[in-house]
């Protein structure tokens, strides 16, 4: 699990907004690795989305490098880029928006396996699209449904297929069960895991669930403002967080025991507008260890003994 399949290299995205640029990711630099779980785990609005979709080239990034099979494909041109979408898998955030209204189950898992000539003919294609489906736990009579004759969670399930329907090496997952309630959830995330056992996947998998990131991530990236603060193997990162924000994210844990209703945030003030980011660091203040430093340099990622890097003067 040592070799790298992606490097991400000084990645931005800045928005064009009325108000100034929305630094949305403002200079990441990470690796995921072949065969491993990649977890990203922030706040709403800290650039989880945009990261993945600069990643997958759905989004054009203002800058940076994404290095896939030696070669920057922030530079490739259409029919490569078409062979990158069979290879990179994605999973949206929003199962209801992901499929075309128009489009029954079965025409929608076909169309790929046609574009990317997966499989021979009409009776290659059907019995195919029925093995994806048992797999994913759904019936044949589901493949004349239009969405809205679906289930939010059966619908996750479809974009799931469809994904793994022509035989990625990466999926990129966005929150692919947080609109579901918890019992669905836990199946997709079974189904997942098998999927990935079976056909030797790497997942790059984004959500503001600590609890669920630390039991799916092998390594995780920490993101607050545009910008990774702590990166490393879960286990380290989650038995001694190091950067203040992780720490504070891991405290505020929603309690999971519903007679103490009482969600504890040890964070303090609000998130910066991605316009005015502050000068020197992103994060100082809401920091309780900030100092003069902080104010004047921009902190940049430190590998630690433990092998976990973290954006923080106070190491
Ligand atoms: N098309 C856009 N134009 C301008 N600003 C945008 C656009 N898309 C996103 N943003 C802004 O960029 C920042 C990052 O957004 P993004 O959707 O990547 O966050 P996220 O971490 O995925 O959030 P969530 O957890 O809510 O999905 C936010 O401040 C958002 O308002
Ligand atoms: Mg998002």
């Amino acid at each position: 699990m040592d070799s790298n399949l992606i490097e991400v290299k000084n990645l931005k995205k800045y928005y064009n907004s009325r108000i100034g640029p929305v630094k949305a990711v403002d200079n990441v630099n990470l690796e995921i690795k072949k065969g491993e779980t990649f977890g990203i785990v922030g706040e709403s609005g800290c650039g989880k989305t945009t990261l993945m979709k600069s990643i997958l080239q759905l989004i054009k990034p203002t800058s940076g490098e994404i290095i896939f099979e030696e070669i920057d494909i922030c530079q490739i041109d259409k029919k490569e880029l078409r062979r990158l979408r069979k290879i990179m898998g994605f999973v949206s955030q929003d199962p209801h928006a992901s499929l075309n209204p128009r489009m029954t189950v079965f025409d929608t898992l076909s169309r790929p396996l046609k574009i990317h000539k997966i499989t021979r003919s009409k009776e290659d294609t059907i019995i195919k699209i029925v093995t994806l489906l048992k797999e994913m736990g759904l019936q044949t009579e589901h493949l004349i449904r239009f969405p809205h004759e679906l289930s939010g969670g059966q619908k996750q399930r479809i974009g799931i297929a469809r994904a793994l329907a022509v035989h990625p090496e990466i999926i990129f997952l966005d929150e692919p069960t947080s609109a579901l309630d918890v019992s669905v959830q836990t199946k997709i995330l079974k189904l997942l895991e098998k999927a990935k056992k079976d056909f030797d996947l790497t997942y790059f998998y984004i959500s503001h669930n600590i609890n669920l990131i630390k039991v799916i991530s092998d390594r995780i990236g920490v993101m607050y403002l545009g910008k990774i603060v702590e990166i490393g193997r879960t286990d380290i990162i989650y038995n001694n967080p190091k950067h203040p924000y992780t720490k504070g994210l891991f405290k505020s844990i929603p309690n999971p025991d519903p007679d103490k209703k009482i969600e504890k945030i040890y964070l303090k003030g609000e998130v910066p507008s991605p316009v005015n980011t502050p000068t020197g660091c992103n994060f100082r203040r809401r920091c309780d260890h900030a100092s003069k430093i902080c104010e004047e340099e921009e902190p940049e990622l430190k590998k630690l003994d433990d092998g976990r890097e973290v954006a923080c003067h106070l190491y």
